[in-house]
């Protein structure tokens, strides 16, 4: 079968944060300073040794809220006796990372790979928090934008020399050859000097509606490449447009919330705009109905990011549905 996507043992760079961790540190990789833990009592000692903020990490998949940034050495420990000893993520915190704090722009930025040659997309930021002014719990991606407005192509050769290609060379070397599309998420400190916060092994969602709008390639020739080992003969092509995509949410996401309410207004938008479908589904009657947390991401291309965020703007007014949420400042860079 012809498979655009990482095996399960590559795959574990997503699903296990103490492997990333400790293929980071092996292979020279640059990211925050970590300890991973599978016993109580050394990570609360660990803990202690630190200065706020500590991040504390479940090791498994944890629907995007495993991470906790403990403002103070109790908050730390209560963080991980949550985790380790009431299992608040389940058997994901079995292990836990204990990692030093960064200051910087995050960035998240992919690479198409067939595990030799390895070729970097657009890159992307992603609004993870659920209010303006990044308020309120994370979610797993409330809008996004393309390209970041701090993004050079030196510091993209930065990311590629430092990050992307040795951690999938690594992965190669511990016979795990990566195939697909590998997500940094990177923490950018002082404009220059990116470091590894996670790996993914996916496309960013809702990063992938900004960038693959961008991409001018068929992004099918891009996969069979990848399927055939051969992405080093192709020449990926992008636009230099920017792409803004603002995600509608439910009322009460990420916490709980009611589905089965009527989305009004999809055949209402300009031309250009595209709406992404995410959690929604067709009525017997044929209706289209909210059916999740995240509904839509309505997205659209412009000569720069004010251009494509007036757009946007300017049509996600005419959908709506019951107790509909979104932000009101994707892409608002001042
Ligand atoms: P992760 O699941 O590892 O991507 O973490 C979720 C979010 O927590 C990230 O997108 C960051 O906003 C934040 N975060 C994780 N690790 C760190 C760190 N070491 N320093 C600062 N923020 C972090
Ligand atoms: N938007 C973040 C993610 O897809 O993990």
């Amino acid at each position: 079968m012809a498979v655009f996507g990482a095996s399960q043992g590559a795959a574990e760079i997503e699903s296990s944060k103490v492997f990333a961790k400790e293929l980071m540190q092996k292979h020279g990789i640059p990211c925050a300073q970590s300890a991973s833990f599978s016993d109580l009592e050394k990570a609360k000692a660990y803990a202690q040794g630190q200065t706020p903020p500590i991040v504390i990490k479940a090791d498994g998949l944890a629907a995007g809220k495993g991470v906790i940034i403990a403002e103070s050495v109790p908050q730390a420990e209560e963080a991980l006796t949550a985790i380790m000893k009431a299992k608040s993520f389940g058997p994901a915190g079995n292990r836990v990372v204990v990692e030093e704090h960064l200051h910087g722009r995050e960035m998240s930025f992919f690479s198409f790979t067939d595990g030799r040659t390895v070729v970097p997309t657009v890159p992307a930021c992603d609004y993870k928090r659920i209010y303006d002014d990044n308020q309120g719990p994370n979610t797993g991606g409330m809008g996004s934008y393309s390209p970041p407005p701090f993004y050079s192509e030196v510091l993209g050769h930065i990311i590629s020399k430092t990050i992307m290609e040795p951690a999938i060379l690594a992965l190669a070397d511990e016979g795990r050859q990566y195939k697909g599309i590998l997500y940094g998420g990177l923490m950018i400190i002082n404009n220059k000097m990116p470091k590894a916060i996670e790996f993914n092994a996916r496309f960013g969602d809702p990063e992938a509606q900004v960038v693959l709008p961008r991409l001018k390639t068929d992004l099918v020739d891009i996969m069979m490449g990848v399927v055939n080992n051969e992405l080093d003969k192709m020449n990926i092509e992008w636009s230099d447009d920017a792409c803004v995509g603002v995600v509608m949410a439910s009322g009460g996401y990420p916490g709980k919330y009611q589905t089965g309410f009527h989305i009004s207004g999809l055949d209402d938008v300009d031309k250009d705009i595209m709406v992404f479908h995410a959690g929604t589904r067709v009525s017997p009657e044929g209706q289209i109905m909210t059916s999740g947390g995240r509904i839509l991401t309505v997205v659209a291309t412009g000569k720069d990011l004010a251009e494509a965020r007036e757009k946007v703007y300017k049509n996600i007014t005419r959908i709506q549905f019951e107790g509909c949420h979104y932000r009101k400042d994707i892409a608002d860079i001042k």
